[in-house]
């Protein structure tokens, strides 16, 4: 029996319990797993909520708890963790003017407030000894981070050498990793044409890619750094804006959007023009940072466990909409996937009209009870795709449906909208797909456009409209119809002609060479990437030995798992694929070969390298293979994206005078051996 008479817990205790468990789980979530489950507003609502439900019950104080540290993306495999000489902290939020004057009055009264904007990436702190890089941490868990050094130094803004006189012997630069807008964008595109998962946004894509193990991809996605802080011993400067000035002068990468301010109105209108003007940078921002910027005033407020006194950001709103949800439709994807779509009352939204969202599954739908005639909030955060976040009350005025019965309960099609298919879901999996791979127009149509994309078979002249085009003519329903073409189906097309049927034919002929590696590819094998399939390749070295395969010897190789590996048996089960590969075999297809080396290290990862003169140790094309097995591109031709010029003896004075004039380092046989030993 209860005893009446022992202590009966407040509820607020275990609120606060679950409050700690929750942020944990979103802070892993965040900065581990890249997938945030919180908006950055929920995430400051909840921690506020538990600091002050710590100073309510100060018995229950932990260290560990989520208030006393920053989140943490340690964890990731093959990367030195490293502790940092000064922890790197967070900010405390704002949102409104009367938080940053609540601030402000706790500065000194003559403080002087530099603002910056708030780069929405990801810390970095990069360590320079004599003025060499040393080290690039990832923030961590604020007292130890990553190296992540060999990624860093393909950010071409960051330098790896200052070669000045008034450089301290030791300093820290701190600032921003960034994948811009439009490389995000790019990116995004190639994942959803190889059916890999989309990143939500750019902060989420720069931290995948920070994280990656090839430096030679990281090169290729183009990240860049702005940095916005420099700490150290003995220093110049007495203010923080003197200090970036410094650094800039020294060649890093620093914003032109600082200001100096006087006063909360200042800052006010600075908030006030960064918040439209900052849709126009080619980087994502997600608020303002102000900092006190004399450094004796800085020391003198110093810091609380997470953050300092003398800064504070300002977040912008995210920006959100209700409108009217007019109608549910679907939309099928290249995979099969079926993707509830929302179409809206066309409604304005960070500069553009927005009428169509994406309402991501049918769970997400259920979770919301969001049905036709509901009104519904919009959001365009990082995202490229707008999404529904969430739905008004029924009772509220402006609903369009205010009474609704149980029987008007939403419910997912079972049909394929496209084919008719009976759509299945797979057990684990939030969506539904149609299976009529071969049956299905989208589906058929996206296997095509994969296949002649670039990196597969790079068929030029057959773009989305001209597939479509030639699959309505009844001309193209498989990959294999592609090589049975002929000049007069082509130029019989109304939009297209002669010149467009020889272009084609050209590019469906030159495919006939494209290696072995990417016809694998190419086939578009369900979750079989570019990289996963050079890996295929590289251990079956014909299509014929890879169709015998069993599951247990494919997951031998890299990268594959039991999933893939099954996909790839199916694969070669199904007879209408064994029709088409033998078609595409008729048609010369490569269907063996020796796919390419894996590079042996990355020390020239992201590097491009010019070779010139004549050599004694080596031949110049053991050198091309030295630079490719180290991860380095050769180069015929000087130019700005030049790293540095292998020199050997009687180089060509025409390059190396544009080696002279754009300041490229020349380097000799010895020490590039040296280099890559
Ligand atoms: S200063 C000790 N300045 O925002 C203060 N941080 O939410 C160090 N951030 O961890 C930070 N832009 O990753 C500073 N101009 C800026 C910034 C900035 C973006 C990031 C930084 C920080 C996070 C806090």
């Amino acid at each position: 029996m209860m005893d009446l008479f022992s202590e009966i817990e407040a509820p607020e205790r275990e609120e606060l319990r679950n409050l700690r468990k929750e942020l944990e789980e979103a802070n892993y979530k965040y900065y581990v797993l890249n997938m945030p489950t919180l908006s950055d507003r929920e995430f400051d609502e909840k921690m506020h909520r538990l600091q002050a439900l710590e100073a309510m019950f100060p018995d229950m104080f932990d260290p560990k708890s989520p208030t006393q540290h920053v989140g943490s993306d340690l964890g990731k495999k093959g990367f030195e963790t490293v502790k940092h000489k000064y922890p790197m902290l967070s900010l405390a939020n704002s949102y409104s003017r009367e938080e940053i004057e609540d601030w402000v009055r706790k500065l000194p009264s003559n403080a002087e407030i530099v603002c910056e904007l708030k780069y929405d990436g990801l810390s970095i702190s990069l360590w320079y000894e004599k003025g060499v890089l040393v080290r690039a941490l990832t923030r961590g868990d604020g007292q130890q981070g990553d190296d992540v050094i060999a990624n860093i130094k393909t950010i071409p803004s960051i330098p790896w050498k200052i070669e000045r006189d008034d450089v301290p012997d030791f300093f820290e630069l701190r600032g921003e990793v960034l994948l811009p807008w439009e490389r995000f964008e790019a990116l995004n595109k190639e994942r959803e044409e190889q059916e890999e998962p989309l990143f939500a946004n750019p902060r989420n894509a720069a931290s995948g890619t920070l994280k990656l193990q090839d430096p030679k991809e990281v090169a290729r996605r183009g990240l860049d750094a702005y940095l916005y802080y420099m700490i150290g011993e003995n220093l110049p400067g007495k203010t923080h804006f003197e200090r970036l000035n410094t650094a800039k002068e020294w060649g890093f990468h620093i914003s032109d959007a600082i200001k100096v301010c006087k006063n909360v109105d200042e800052v006010m209108a600075y908030i006030a023009y960064w918040d439209t003007e900052r849709k126009n940078l080619p980087v994502a921002t997600d608020g303002i940072v102000l900092k006190v910027n004399n450094l004796a005033q800085q020391e003198e407020l110093g810091y609380t466990a997470k953050t300092p006194r003398w800064a504070i950001a300002y977040k912008f709103p995210a920006e959100k909409q209700l409108t009217l949800l007019k109608e549910i439709t679907y939309q099928v994807g290249r995979t099969g996937v079926v993707t509830p779509v929302a179409n809206l009352e066309p409604v304005q939204l960070s500069g553009t009209m927005v009428q169509r969202a994406t309402l991501h599954n049918e769970d997400f739908i259920k979770s919301l009870d969001i049905r036709p005639g509901d009104m519904v909030w919009v959001e365009k955060g990082g995202e490229i795709i707008p999404k529904i976040v969430g739905r008004a009350d029924r009772n509220d005025a402006m609903s369009a449906t205010p009474s609704l019965n149980d029987e008007m309960m939403y419910s997912f099609p079972t049909t394929c909208p496209e084919c008719g298919a009976t759509l299945v879901r797979v057990e684990g999996e939030a969506a539904w797909r149609c299976p009529n791979e071969a049956g299905c127009p989208p589906q058929i149509k996206g296997k095509i456009e994969h296949f002649v994309s670039r990196k597969a078979m790079s068929i030029d002249g057959l773009g989305e409209e001209t597939i479509d085009l030639l699959y309505r003519q009844g001309l193209l329903h498989n990959i294999a119809d592609i090589y049975d073409l002929k000049a007069e189906d082509i130029a019989s097309q109304e939009r297209l002609g002669e010149k467009s049927a020889q272009n084609m034919l050209a590019g469906i002929e030159a495919s006939k060479q494209v290696p072995w590696a990417r016809v694998l590819f190419a086939l578009g094998i369900r979750m079989v990437g570019e990289t996963t399939a050079k890996k295929i390749a590289r251990k079956y070295n014909t299509i014929d030995s890879l169709q015998w395969a069993t599951v247990k010897q494919l997951c031998a190789i890299e990268d594959v798992g039991p999933q893939i590996a099954e996909n790839i048996v199916k694969y070669f089960e199904d007879l209408q694929n064994l029709e088409i590969l033998e078609r595409l075999r008729q048609a010369g297809l490569q269907f063996e070969g020796e796919a390419e080396a894996e590079p042996t290290s990355d020390k020239l990862a992201g590097q491009i390298i010019v070779i010139s003169g004549t050599f004694s140790h080596h031949s110049r094309d053991e050198y091309k293979a030295m630079i490719e097995a180290n991860g380095g591109k050769n180069s015929g031709s000087v130019s700005k994206k030049t790293n540095f010029i292998l020199a050997g003896e009687n180089m060509g004075p025409e390059k190396r005078k544009k080696a002279e004039d754009l300041g490229i380092q020349l380097m000799t046989e010895d020490e590039f051996l040296g280099m890559i030993e």
